[in-house]
């Protein structure tokens, strides 16, 4: 009987001292290839790892052995064989297989291969192209292995842990309607209703909130999203959310839920113990000390308020940004009184990236605070200044005074940028917070109006309620108010996100179940009745049907595995990723397709002219 068609033993990377004396088989790929002295060897490999086989004269034909000789890099062998002791001195510690090898007596060819566009072990030298563009071949490596493993296992485990816990898992419709998750849509043209067409989904949201509708209580899915927006290290178009929703609870609940589940989930993927409850930070705080709202809180340095610290200042940055009703925060860098003026004007240069004119900074020495600044500041001013940020000898202080935004961005990224040039940040720690108390719309400087900053279906806090009244009153007499003075810039949302490590790992809210609240969200944002029933018509029905009070929250599948695997780009846990332009470079998608196809289709292509 050919090799071929007999059954492996195992898997290449089981063969233990236990096979020893064994005739087994294998089959698997020739990983790498040494000859030594008329003897061959090769590392035979398949998903489970390596393992030493040998092809030696004395135990083969001269054509067998000659047959040998020819074998290359990635040829697909099955053999059979001896499984021996390692000579001594000879083992491998670093291979699970590493005491043992194979004796060849016998070996088929079961397909060759070309050359190879890249060798697997020197893949990290080469264009990230050439690896998407044979992403079956890199998927080969060890690394790739690992992050599909885990992969494979945190789809496992979320599906154990929700369904242990009363939740149903659905599947919902890909080809839908326009979902409002803020982002572009992909568009599916319709043969059958010509001039229309389906979009993708950008989340399950409306149907899990039509399934708590429904009665079903406790929903979750594994769903596949789909977003038309500029791609970045931590974005896809098509991305995979862990999707739950639940009724009758509070944000606590679904906190607690899911706290669960990633304690589970990080302890069963990469044996991590996590204590729960996660701390809370409310929005506004996260944004003050952290310039950000998914804090990296894995180490400290924060941001200190001084906006009403410098109130009648005679420092004409600082009075500028005041007029404009702008912030002024500093931030407290311990040890950075030893800044060189280079190091100094990078940081100036880096904050100028994200709005700020300029960074002004205040070394605290011995007997002196040394600034270019210092001489606007009584003795009685540096004492007070040093106390409100608390500062150390060797301490350096940044501020920065401009809008709240650019001040949040300016410092929030200062603050990370030093703490990966001090070294601050510590590898294997993992800080998880929930932000909570999100406003519920954010003001769009382009349009001049306040948008909702997540999805117009998350529900107010109940007592801003009257904040939405006062505004809907009344809009045009806010017309022209400074949007800070603006009752809708007050009214928070039950609206919540995890931040892991300074990344979004997830976010939801309770949704608004009533007709009467929800009106008066759509009213806020200037959404007629007549859009809303065009666009959202049956959710607003469903509302008017009994819909129980609920809410829910998606994490991002891809940005969880980059935390769980460190990795930093998001095409390392996506089997067949896109480029940063949205392309598959392996099957080549998007492509033209046939004049055929869009005849039936009854489009017709005009493209831009260049
Ligand atoms: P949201 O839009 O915040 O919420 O998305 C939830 C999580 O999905 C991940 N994510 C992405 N991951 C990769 N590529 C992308 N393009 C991308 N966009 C988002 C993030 C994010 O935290 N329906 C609501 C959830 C809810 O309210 O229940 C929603 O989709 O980790």
């Amino acid at each position: 009987m050919s090799i071929e068609s007999q059954p492996r033993s195992c898997y290449v990377g089981e063969v233990r001292p236990s096979h020893i004396g064994q005739i087994i088989v294998l089959k698997g790929w020739v990983h790498r290839r040494r000859d030594h002295g008329g003897v061959i060897f090769v590392d035979l490999r398949d998903r489970t790892g390596l393992c030493q086989i040998v092809f030696d004269p004395q135990a083969l034909s001269a054509n067998a052995f000659d047959a040998a000789g020819d074998l290359r890099d990635e040829y697909v062998l099955a053999v059979r064989g001896l499984v021996r002791r390692r000579p001594e001195g000879t083992e491998n510690p670093n291979l699970a297989t590493g005491e043992v090898e194979v004796l060849v007596h016998e070996f088929e060819v079961l397909n060759t291969c070309k050359t190879l566009p890249f060798k697997l072990d020197e893949y990290t030298t080469v264009n990230e192209d050439v690896r998407l563009r044979y992403r079956f071949l890199d998927l080969r490596r060890p690394e790739m292995q690992r992050n599909f493993f885990l992969r494979h296992k945190l789809f496992q485990v979320v599906r154990q842990y929700f369904s242990e816990n009363g939740f149903l898992e659905f599947t919902t419709p890909i080809l839908t309607k326009s979902t409002p998750e803020g982002a572009r849509d992909f568009l599916v043209p319709s043969r059958l209703n010509p001039g229309c067409f389906y979009a993708l989904p950008q989340s399950p949201q409306l149907f899990k909130q039509l399934l708590m509708v429904a009665g079903y209580d406790r929903y979750f899915q594994l769903a596949p999203c789909f977003r038309d927006e500029d791609l970045r290290a931590n974005r896809q178009p098509e991305f995979w959310q862990i999707d739950v929703e639940m009724s009758f609870v509070s944000p606590e609940d679904i906190y607690s839920v899911m706290e669960g589940m990633i304690a589970r989930v990080w302890r069963e993927c990469i044996g991590v113990e996590v204590s729960t409850p996660f701390p809370r930070l409310a929005y506004e705080r996260a944004m003050l000390e952290y310039g950000s709202d998914k804090p990296d809180l894995r180490f400290d340095l924060k941001i200190t308020e001084l906006t009403d610290f410098f109130d009648g200042t005679d420092i004409k940055v600082f009075a500028a940004a005041l007029a404009g009703r702008g912030r002024i925060r500093g931030l407290r860098v311990p040890g950075g009184a030893a800044f060189s003026r280079k190091q100094l004007d990078d940081y100036t240069a880096f904050v100028g990236q994200y709005g700020a004119k300029g960074l002004a900074w205040f070394k605290v020495l011995e007997n002196e605070l040394q600034s270019p600044l210092t001489k606007f500041f009584t003795p009685e001013l540096v004492e007070a200044f040093k106390q409100r940020m608390q500062a150390q000898v060797g301490d350096i202080i940044f501020v920065v005074a401009a809008s709240e935004k650019v001040v949040c961005d300016a410092l929030g990224q200062l603050r990370l940028k030093i703490a990966a040039d001090l070294d601050l940040i510590p590898t294997g720690k993992y800080s998880f917070a929930w932000i909570t108390d999100f406003p519920l719309f954010e003001w769009s400087e382009r349009e001049k109006v306040f948008t909702p900053s997540h999805h117009p279906f998350t529900a107010p806090a109940k007592d801003d309620v009257p904040l939405l009244d006062e505004y809907n009153a009344d809009p045009a007499h806010w017309r022209d108010a400074h949007p800070d003075d603006h009752p809708l810039k007050r009214v928070r949302a039950l609206a919540y996100d995890l931040a892991i490590n300074g990344e979004e790992a997830g976010g939801g809210s309770i949704r608004i179940h009533r007709r009467d609240i929800q009106n008066k969200v759509f009213r806020a944002i200037g959404i007629d009745e007549a859009t809303a029933e065009r666009k959202f018509g049956f959710l607003l029905d469903a509302l008017s049907y009994g819909a129980p009070p609920h809410g829910g929250i998606a994490f991002g599948v891809e940005r969880m595995l980059m935390l769980l695997l460190g990795e930093r780009s998001i095409r390392e846990v996506i089997p067949f990723p896109k480029t940063q332009s949205g392309a598959d470079l392996m099957v080549d998608a998007p492509s033209p397709v046939d004049e055929e196809q869009l005849r039936e289709l009854h489009i017709r292509v005009e493209l831009p002219q260049e």
